[in-house]
């Protein structure tokens, strides 16, 4: 396929690495859209561990082109350390391009990431503190610092002076805090665009002609659709559109570009953050859940909140990206624990079922997951390479799964390693 998006389906962290690494060592181009250092994914490439957090996976190739679009926020400091990873790695980031349109994270955005958590109190969010909302929010009031700005020293002094007034007035008068040093900021982040001027770039313009010159393309989606800022679990979101139309305006390319959607999901549900969770366990099994599955986040460490898989998130996911197909990650992990539920609908306090997911929080309170419980298994499957060597109830599993969010399930999941994946369909 010329060109394929892979989005996260249900609350992040559902193994899309993987996914897209295995579709990155097939594409010659391959863009990120969205969010920022606020993802994070561990990628085992011939023994050898990354971590990467903006960086495109395809930058493990050698002569795979690797573009960050203007939908990104960047950290110059953190993305300065996650090449130098790279290049103490031996890993070559010339083939990485920036778009100039991608916007700064600012140390004042990471601090006032932090305060308005802090202010918030016990309605807080659960960001990741990497400011990646406080940089959206200056995006979105057109008050922000772009890539463009950071490797021009001028015009960047000027920005730099005018918005960290503007910042250290609101750090010091409405939080009380200390303000920043706004000449130590200039002359150290003047010295990171001298660092990262070579790669700036149209990434617009390198997709559009990519894609002309018949390239295979791969869209690499962070977070996911539930942390979606409209169609997500508002206010418990991330800033940016993790969907597969933020691809298009966080690119800048047009939809009929695309030629197919993949969604991935786990075969369970995780969360880390705040917000609601309906089909969440508290118990025994979501300990295991999180044991055996390492449910512990790449970017911060907290360990993740789990249960079970909740079809009526990830058919919204179907809906909302359009999605061709989804790719079910970790199955092995529910090896063992016996009957397996699927969360097919919420059933609110005055009895009303809601088969969709709501537009509003409020909607969901006191709603009692209803389940589906189908037989588990025993079986090892790791070792499984197609769909007819799973045990009958796995197949079974997968089937109702299909049935259940209305989209067929193209690959599983049966280990971490790259090649413990059934492809299907
Ligand atoms: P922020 O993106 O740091 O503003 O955090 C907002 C919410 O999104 C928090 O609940 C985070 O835990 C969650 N979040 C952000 N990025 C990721 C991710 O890559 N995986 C899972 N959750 C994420």
């Amino acid at each position: 396929m010329p060109s394929s998006i892979v989005i996260g389906s249900q609350w992040g962290d559902e193994g899309k690495g993987k996914v897209i690494d295995i579709l990155a060592s097939q594409a010659e181009v391959v863009v990120r859209s969205q969010g920022g250092n606020n993802a994070g994914h561990t990628v085992v490439n011939n023994g050898v561990t990354y971590k990467l957090h903006v960086v495109p996976s395809g930058i493990l190739y050698p002569d795979t082109l690797c573009l960050i679009g203007a939908g990104v926020v960047i950290d110059p400091k953190n993305f300065l350390e996650e090449l130098q990873m790279l290049k103490d790695k031996n890993i070559s980031t010339k083939n990485l391009k920036i778009d100039p349109r991608t916007h700064v994270v600012m140390p004042w955005h990471i601090l006032l990431d932090g305060l308005s958590e802090q202010f918030r109190g016990n309605s807080d969010i659960g960001t990741t503190k990497r400011g990646i909302g406080p940089a959206y929010m200056d995006k979105y009031e057109r008050c922000g610092i772009r890539m463009y700005d950071l490797v021009h020293p001028e015009i960047f002094r000027q920005k730099a002076l005018s918005t960290g007034a503007l910042k250290n007035k609101i750090i010091t008068e409405v939080y009380g805090g200390e303000a920043f040093d706004l000449e130590a900021v200039i002359a150290e982040y003047t010295e990171y665009g001298k660092q990262l001027a070579s790669y700036v770039d149209d990434v617009s313009v390198l997709t559009y002609e990519a894609n002309k010159a018949g390239k295979t393309i791969l869209f690499e989606g962070a977070q996911a659709t539930l942390l979606d800022i409209d169609f997500g679990t508002y206010p418990y979101v991330t800033s940016s559109h993790p969907v597969s139309g933020g691809v298009c305006t966080g690119t800048g390319v047009g939809p009929k570009m695309i030629d197919r959607i993949i969604g991935v999901a786990k075969a369970y549900t995780t969360r880390v953050g705040k917000g609601p969770f309906p089909s969440e366990l508290n118990d025994e099994i979501g300990d295991k859940i999180r044991n055996i599955g390492g449910e512990f986040g790449t970017t911060t460490g907290r360990p993740r909140r789990t249960g079970w898989f909740d079809a009526v998130i990830v058919r919204h996911s179907v809906r909302v990206n359009g999605l061709d197909g989804l790719a079910l990650n970790k199955l092995d992990t529910l090896c063992g624990l016996g009957d397996l539920k699927v969360c097919v609908a919420y059933k609110k306090p005055d009895g009303t079922i809601l088969k969709n997911f709501p537009a509003a929080l409020e909607e969901l309170d006191g709603v009692e997951p209803v389940y589906e419980t189908l037989p588990g298994f025993t079986e090892d499957i790791s070792g499984c390479r197609s769909f007819d060597e799973l045990p009958e109830t796995c197949k079974a599993y997968i089937k109702r799964v299909e049935e259940l969010i209305e989209c067929p399930v193209c690959m599983i999941g049966v280990g971490p390693d790259r090649t413990q994946t059934i492809e299907r369909n």
